[in-house]
């Protein structure tokens, strides 16, 4: 398949538009985030049985809100929405696609509770991302438990 027909694609060239309105700084971090909790989503889908392409949607979307408006309020649950406006408009996900992505984005920023399937992959996502951005910089209290957790997962 082609770059251009892949869905997967088509959403990343959506959201980097978006992105694209940022100063250097922004941008740098949007782009590492949210690709790399796309990334750290296919890895997570791929060990514990979920599709790992709905994963991936589910890490560009994650942060669609701080990308659109710039501030972090409240922005899961005003992103779950946001999110389901774009995967409308973009016509290539089925509603009960729409419906696993969405809410996965809604409950994300609840790093202490356990969820299932891509929410909890999008959690543990996030927390990577966030944790191993720089190696130089402790993780925040919220996601050192599950970051210990994760790496744990990772010891042969
Ligand atoms: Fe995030």
């Amino acid at each position: 398949m082609t770059e251009e027909k892949n869905r997967l694609e088509i959403l990343r060239l959506e959201i980097d538009r978006l992105v694209m309105k940022y100063q250097l700084k922004e941008c740098r971090y949007f782009f590492s985030h949210l690709y790399g909790v796309s990334e750290f989503c296919v890895l997570l889908a791929k060990k514990r049985g979920l599709n790992p392409e709905i994963a991936a949607a589910c890490g560009m979307l994650h942060d669609i809100y701080q990308v659109t408006a710039g501030i972090p309020d409240n922005h899961a649950a005003k992103g779950a929405e946001e999110a389901e406006e774009i995967l409308r408009e973009l016509g290539l996900y089925d509603e009960g696609e729409i419906s696993l992505i969405c809410d996965a984005i809604r409950t994300h920023s609840d790093k202490y509770n356990t969820y299932e399937g891509y929410a909890e992959a999008l959690i543990d996502a996030d927390v990577l991302s966030h944790c191993l951005y720089n190696p130089d910089f402790p993780p925040e209290d919220k996601e050192v438990k599950r970051f210990g957790k994760l790496m744990d997962g990772f010891s042969s």
